[in-house]
């Protein structure tokens, strides 16, 4: 189904804050995982960009400033924003991906993500439409040629980094590097595009797996290491899917791993976490939203998180036609996360 304004503005309308404390009970003892979640002004949460800019990732350059990248809208593939203080943003007018790659073709280029590598280069994964199969997307990556966050990045390789085409295809890329320096790069599994309708092309059974994959890479990136490892599934709770992975390690060690559910033009798409102790799971997976609509937020989603407690999101806006940036503060200290 094809996502509906006037549907959506109808069931905004009846949705409710979600602003209670929570303490899971499935948590290893000794950890609690405590969240104070609503968009009512009493939290850090800000409308950051008041444009269609879905999907955001962030990355913070040399100078202190902050680079946040989305979805393609407003005339670019691959849309850049910039900040000093992660607060206030402006949209940039750059394309950031001004070339493509052989195996890949318009018009989707889906939920980037860029980190700066030891070298010093900026490196974006992305997910785009695979030529040899319009339905399908995989996830490519493209090398700032100069050390400027904006780019313009260019493709690495005529081939795409992850491209399980069988499953699906992959989308929603994103960068993890572990306290000892190793890298990896976490990906949804796009089931949905061999689902077999409803929302999201998978609410009718059987129900297609969208795992959230977890690939060891090299130094550089781009150089897979071993074979993936799945860390989480949907399930009945999720919805048609999980997706749009973010990983962060806490000072105690535990992995926290952010993610959406539910599709994402449902009022349940979602931001919540699962923990677990060893960076390949088992993840533990939280019930409860830590990111959910609510009077003045619909269907939150597509966060990023970094170690600084930082995190920009997307929800639905100016009448539910386009999904604008949120920023907000979590607080990641142990295992607790909460909105500030
Ligand atoms: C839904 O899945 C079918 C395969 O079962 C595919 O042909 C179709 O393109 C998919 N639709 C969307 C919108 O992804």
């Amino acid at each position: 189904m094809l996502f509906s304004p006037s549907l959506s503005v109808a069931i905004l309308g009846g949705f409710s804050l979600i602003s209670n404390a929570y303490s899971s009970p499935l948590l290893p003892s000794g950890q609690s995982l405590t969240k104070r979640i609503s968009y009512d002004g009493s939290t850090s949460i800000t409308l950051a960009l008041n444009t269609d800019f879905p999907d955001p990732a962030f990355v913070q350059h040399t100078d202190g400033s902050w680079y946040a990248y989305a979805t393609n809208g407003n005339g670019k593939r691959i849309q850049v924003a910039h900040s000093t203080d992660f607060e206030s943003w402006s949209l940039l007018n750059v394309e950031a991906l001004p070339t493509l790659s052989g195996w890949e073709s318009e018009p989707d280029h889906w939920a980037p993500d860029v980190f700066r590598r030891s070298d010093g280069k900026y490196v974006m994964y992305y997910s785009a439409v695979v030529q040899s199969n319009p339905n399908r997307h995989c996830i490519g990556v493209a090398i700032a040629d100069s050390n400027n966050p904006a780019g313009p990045y260019i493709p690495t390789s005529t081939n795409p980094l992850a491209c399980p085409l069988d499953q699906g295809g992959a989308i929603d890329a994103s960068s993890f590097q572990d306290s000892d320096g190793t890298r990896y790069i976490l990906y949804k599994i796009d089931g949905n595009s061999i689902g077999h309708g409803g929302d999201c092309n998978n609410s009718v059974e059987p129900l297609a797996a969208t795992p959230i994959m977890l690939q060891r890479v090299s130094e550089d990136g781009i150089t897979p290491i071993g074979n993936p490892v799945q860390l989480i599934d949907r399930d009945a709770s999720d919805g048609p899917l999980v997706e749009a992975p973010s990983l962060l390690k806490a000072g105690d060690g535990t992995y926290l791993l952010f993610y959406s559910t539910h599709c994402f033009t449902d009022v349940k798409y979602d931001v919540r976490v699962a923990t677990a102790s060893s960076i390949t799971g088992p993840y533990k997976k939280d019930a409860v939203s830590l990111l959910a609509s609510s009077d003045e937020l619909y269907g939150p989603g597509g966060g990023t998180i970094s170690n600084h407690g930082n995190m920009l999101f997307h929800g639905w806006c100016n009448g539910n036609s386009a999904r604008c940036m949120y920023a907000a503060h979590v607080d990641v200290s142990g295992a607790s996360v909460f909105v500030e």
